[in-house]
């Protein structure tokens, strides 16, 4: 069951030799349109990954007609939706229409009103409160807000869930310095939060929420007002954890990222699903659609 300490608890070693490949892939992936394009098709397909056995696989999330209120207004209504594993999944919708409420329910940071979500095969409405901080475990998040530790400094932000989990000091060091040195901040390492600028500390936020290898990434606008070599480096974080196995899924309304990211992309309005599309590519290019209809994608919703 992926909420009892995940295979990184159980496998560190071979955690770290993934984060190894995974990292010096975030480095040479410069140029979206270089000979790495190939490459990652090598590198990252894994057994089970791009098969008949992936099919097979059950939805790593499924939300059965989930609604949620507050008091009488209704902000999401009757969402069904499965995701398989592996999916780089897009939340659109314009501001207000529960793309952050949609991932606060599957963080588990509120309770559904009507429905139902099973994570990694556990109901979660069954996750007691008491069981809630491991079941959490699965994941890996980015808030809005950032939400880093301003008395901890750049080294022990990112530490934190290794720490968490128990990982040796050494351990968490390596893997601590790797991912900074591939977000380009392994000079801050010493720095408290307060003294980076916004697209430095969403960098750490990303990179506190991967470290673990975490198999479900969720990022609501995780690129929302950076300037674009933070965002470049944010979006191939998220791109190397993806094409490392994970489930990712990203609440934005950011033109590029929609664009240049993902497999797979719903649009909610008004709490409503109404558009859900499917992208064929190892790395994404921009698709062919205008922005209301995505025209040249087919919409799986009727
Ligand atoms: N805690 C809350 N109490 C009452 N209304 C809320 C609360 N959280 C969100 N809402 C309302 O739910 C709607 C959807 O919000 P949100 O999920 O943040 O949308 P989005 O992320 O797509 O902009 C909005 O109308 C918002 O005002
Ligand atoms: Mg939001």
């Amino acid at each position: 069951m992926g909420f009892s300490g995940g295979p990184e608890q159980e496998k560190p070693m071979s955690a770290f030799l993934e984060l190894g490949i995974f990292i010096p892939i975030i480095l040479f992936r410069v140029n979206e349109n270089s000979v790495f394009r190939p490459l990652c098709h090598i590198l990252f397909v894994r057994p089970g990954k791009t098969g008949m056995s992936e099919n097979l696989q059950q939805p790593i999330i499924r939300m059965f007609h989930v609604s949620r209120q507050y008091g009488a207004q209704k902000v999401l209504t009757d969402i069904t939706l499965d995701i398989e594993p592996n999916t780089f999944l897009l939340i659109t919708g314009p501001s207000g229409a529960g793309k952050s409420t949609l991932l606060r329910l599957l963080y588990l940071a509120e309770p559904v009103s009507q429905g139902q979500i099973i994570i990694d095969g556990v109901n979660t409405a069954r996750v007691s409160r008491r069981r809630k901080p491991v079941f959490r475990r699965i994941f890996g998040v980015v808030f809005q807000n950032y939400r880093l530790i301003l008395t901890k400094t750049v080294f022990d932000n990112v530490a934190l869930p290794l720490e968490v989990m128990g990982e040796r000091p050494d351990m968490i060091r390596k893997r601590v310095h790797a991912i900074l040195r591939a977000i380009g901040l392994e000079n801050r390492l010493h720095a408290y939060p307060i003294t980076l600028s916004g697209g430095e500390q969403q960098r750490i936020a990303v990179a506190r929420a991967i470290v673990r290898n975490p198999k479900l990434v969720l990022a609501d606008e995780p690129t929302g007002n950076l300037d674009s070599d933070s965002a470049d480096i944010i979006l191939n974080l998220f791109e190397g954890i993806h094409q490392n196995g994970a489930t990712v899924i990203i609440a934005t309304h950011d033109r590029t990222l929609i664009d240049k990211m993902g497999n797979r992309l719903i649009q909610l309005e008004k709490g409503a699903l109404v558009g859900d599309f499917k992208k064929d590519t190892c790395f994404p290019e921009s698709v062919n659609y205008d922005s209301e209809s995505f025209a040249g994608l087919k919409s799986e919703v009727p």
